[in-house]
This record gives C-alpha cells, sequence and structure tokens, in this order.
C-alpha cells in the first residue's frame, strides 16, 4: 500500500510548523513544549512556596537550566496569589549594582506621583548606585497577594567576586528576615562552589539543585511531543539514532528531530524513515556552530596521513561515562578496537589523550592525577558533534552505527575490566 503525499502547499506549512516546534537554538518558552524534568521541577515549586528558601540550579551547558527558569511558574498551583516572574541575565562585567538595577528595570508598577497614574520600573528611581540595603528595601516593597520569583540566569559569567558575595549577603538577609521573595540563581557549573562565593553561609536556606542530562525517556518525549502536534511518526530505528545519538543535550533532539521531519516532508510523507535521520545527521553537522567545526578540526589537524586522531576522538565520544561525564582511558580501548579493526592497548593512545587535555585546543578536560586520569569533552555539545563526524567521515563502523539504533544499547560500549598482567 502506498500512502498519499502530502500536496506541496501543505508540506510547506508544516515544514513551518516544525521549525516553531523543534527549537535547539531557543529556550522553551511553552508549558506544553517542555518535557521531563519533573523531579527538579518539583522541588523549585516546594522552594518557592517555602518562605525563607531560595535556588541555586546548576549543571552543564545546555541541559536545559534556561527552560526550567522560564517555564517554572507555569508549575506553580493555581492560588489567588500572582506569580512575578522577573528574569533577567548576568554579563562578565556585572557588578552588583548593574545587575540589581537590571533587576529593577524588569519591576513594573502603576502609580500616582501628581501627574496621573502612569507606568514606572523601579529601576528609574536609582540613577546611581544601587545598594544591598536598597535592593532589599525595594524586595520588601512586593505584596502578600504577590509570589516574587527573582531569576537571574547565567550567573556564572559574573566575574566580579565582590558581586557574587553580595548576592550569598542577600539571600542570606532576605531569608533571616522572612521576606517572600524567592531568588533563584541559575548558571554553568559542576557545583555550587564553582558557581558561587560563599555559597557555605546559604546552604541552610537554599536548595541547591543539579540539572543533569536529559534521561532516555525524557529525550523521547521532547522528540514524540513535537512529532505528535505534527501529526507525523517516525521509524523505531530513527527514534533511538535521535535518542542516542544527542547524549542528553536536548538542543540535538531538537536539530535531529527538525532536519528529519523536513527531510520526510521535504518527499511528502508525514512519515520518518530511519534514513531521514541519516540525512540529518549531515544536515546538523553542516548547520553547527562555526567555533564546533573549528574546534574539531584543531584537535584532529595533522599532516600525517596516518595519524589517528580523529579515530581516538571518535573513540572517546563513544567511550562510557560517569554521572558528570568524564571516561577513564580503558574505556576508550574498546570502542577505538572497532573502529580500527585491531586490538589496541592503552599506551596507544595515552598520549594522544594528553595532546587532547593540554594542546589541539584542549578539546578535551582532565581530571584526576597521573595513574587514575579522567577525562571528558570541555564542551558538551562537542560529544555529539564528534560522533556524528566520525558517522559522516565512514569512521564509526556499521556496528556502533546499529548499535545508536537500538534501544538497549545506550552507551555502545562497556567498560571492560584491564586484563591482569
Ligand atoms: N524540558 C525540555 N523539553 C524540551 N526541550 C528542552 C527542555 N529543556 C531544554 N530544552 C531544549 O534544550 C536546549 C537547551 O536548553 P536551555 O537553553 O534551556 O539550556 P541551558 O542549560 O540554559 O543552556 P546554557 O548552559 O547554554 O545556558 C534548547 O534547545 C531547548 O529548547
Ligand atoms: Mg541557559
Amino acid at each position: 500500500m502506498t500512502k498519499k503525499l502530502l500536496p506541496k502547499e501543505e508540506a510547506l506549512a508544516k515544514r513551518f510548523e516544525a521549525n516553531q516546534l523543534f527549537t535547539p537554538s531557543a529556550p522553551i518558552a511553552v508549558a506544553e513544549m517542555f518535557a521531563g524534568r519533573q523531579a527538579q521541577a518539583g522541588k523549585i515549586v516546594d522552594a518557592i512556596g517555602e518562605r525563607g528558601r531560595h535556588i541555586i540550579l546548576f549543571g552543564e551547558r545546555g541541559v536545559g537550566k534556561s527552560s526550567m527558569a522560564q517555564i517554572i511558574r507555569f508549575f506553580i498551583p493555581a492560588t489567588p496569589r500572582q506569580v512575578r516572574h522577573i528574569r533577567v541575565q548576568a554579563f562578565p562585567n556585572d557588578t552588583f549594582s548593574t545587575l540589581a538595577k537590571r533587576i529593577f528595570s524588569e519591576i513594573h508598577f502603576d502609580a500616582d506621583y501628581g501627574e496621573g497614574k502612569r507606568g514606572y520600573t523601579v529601576s528609574e528611581f536609582y540613577p546611581n548606585e544601587v545598594t544591598i540595603d536598597n535592593f532589599l528595601a525595594e524586595m520588601r516593597q512586593f505584596g502578600e497577594s504577590e509570589i516574587p520569583l527573582i531569576i537571574v540566569d547565567e550567573f556564572n559569567e559574573l566575574s566580579d567576586p565582590d558581586a557574587s558575595i553580595a548576592f550569598s549577603n542577600v539571600i542570606k538577609a532576605l531569608s533571616d528576615t522572612g521576606n517572600h521573595v524567592t531568588m533563584f540563581l541559575v548558571g554553568v557549573a559542576d557545583n555550587v562552589t564553582d558557581l558561587m562565593e560563599r555559597h557555605e553561609s546559604i546552604a541552610r536556606c537554599t536548595e541547591q539543585i543539579l540539572m543533569p542530562r536529559m534521561s532516555v525517556p525524557e529525550r523521547r518525549e521532547v522528540l514524540e511531543k513535537r512529532l505528535s502536534q505534527l501529526n507525523m511518526t517516525i521509524d523505531t530505528d530513527g527514534k533511538w539514532k535521535i535518542i542516542n545519538l544527542s547524549k542528553g543535550l536536548p538542543a540535538y533532539v531538537h536539530a535531529l528531530g527538525k532536519f528529519a521531519a523536513f527531510s520526510a516532508l521535504s518527499e511528502g510523507r508525514l512519515h520518518i524513515f530511519e534514513q531521514d535521520v541519516d540525512r540529518a545527521i549531515d544536515d546538523v553537522i553542516s548547520a553547527s556552530q562555526q567555533t564546533l567545526k573549528d574546534d574539531y578540526e584543531t584537535a584532529v589537524r595533522s599532516n600525517n596521513s596516518r595519524a589517528l586522531f580523529r579515530q581516538i576522538l571518535a573513540a572517546c565520544a563513544l567511550a562510557k561515562v560517569d554521572d558528570a561525564g568524564f571516561f577513564v582511558p580503558a574505556a576508550v580501548r574498546e570502542p577505538l578496537a572497532s573502529i580500527l579493526r585491531r586490538k589496541v592497548e592503552i599506551a596507544n593512545f595515552q598520549d594522544t589523550l594528553k595532546a587532547f587535555a593540554e594542546s589541539r585546543g584542549q578539546i578535551l578536560d582532565r581530571a584526576g592525577t597521573e595513574r587514575i586520569y579522567r577525562f571528558r569533552f570541555a564542551n558538551p555539545a562537542m560529544q555529539p558533534y564528534v560522533i556524528m563526524r566520525g558517522i559522516g567521515e565512514g569512521i564509526i563502523d556499521e556496528a556502533a552505527r546499529q548499535a545508536l539504533s537500538s534501544p538497549e544499547q545506550p552507551d555502545l560500549f562497556a567498560v571492560t575490566p584491564l586484563p591482569r598482567a
């Protein structure tokens, strides 16, 4: 049976819709399109509900922190009280005063100061420096009928330690005085120590939440929500390929999903075949940021045609990782053996791992000490990119590609214990 093909007009309309639903470059702004994250949202809502409690949300780049900060207001159960969702972003040159003023510029209110009622922002009342006392005084102006939520995203960008300390002090003071404002700080970091100065002083009054990479069911929900909205379907193998390739970074689910949908629609189909996903891989590679392409080339560049930088990097991207995204050299051995179709020892590639961490654009981060080094991609988005390049360049073999489209083997290669000498 051959399915009827979509007329061109309809396919174009669907393409337009797909482009709006799959958003690889922007945080989620519509609650219906937000997938998973129930556990984190639950903790955040509890903290907002509890007077004197504040939130620090941290995690790797691109896992969905800003989306959570945008959407959280829709998770707050309806009450007669109104959520005041105030969201700003921190920049490297910010001081406490400039950041406080940015927050003030988002606090709107109506008043009549003798010239008739009109709208104001709090920042209009602060032409000069804003002090901590000014800030605390303004935080007392919110009514009890409001649920004020003040979000500072990209908090890791703040380079001024005094600004970070000032925010710790603000949180402490808001908590000690029983103010009902909730401060919600968001930033890229492995742990709170890296994100904030003096965080110990506010440990008791803050909910410190790690945003992990997306689980397999969450990635699947990202994809399925959008496809069902488009009335589109996908081959099981194609679906798993998208889910497994993304390595828990939702932007790749969006990007692969979008280009796979485009590919099917370009042929008038509402069903996505695995081949559409394969085409999407090429499209994602060419649509990737130039920095990703440049960093990849810097890492693998060589005048020696027999150099194995590409192969070893591909094996790193396929290696099994721990919760923090680190892999041990032993985990590289098996994917590398599969890529090279011969037995390899750690000694064959450990100098290359070292080079990836110390030079070659430092594409890998290294942790631990000499005998127990662990590595991970400095930029999380590089890992799926390297796998896709490996597929595109024919480095990653058929067995690994097959494994990508199976639900049972999301890690592709297990770490095998070292043989005893
Ligand atoms: N819960 C979700 N459901 C669907 N898509 C999501 C979800 N969370 C994030 N995304 C998508 O993932 C990508 C990254 O999201 P977001 O910008 O929120 O991450 P981030 O952690 O703030 O990133 P960065 O560290 O770069 O600031 C975006 O494409 C966004 O649309
Ligand atoms: Mg963000």
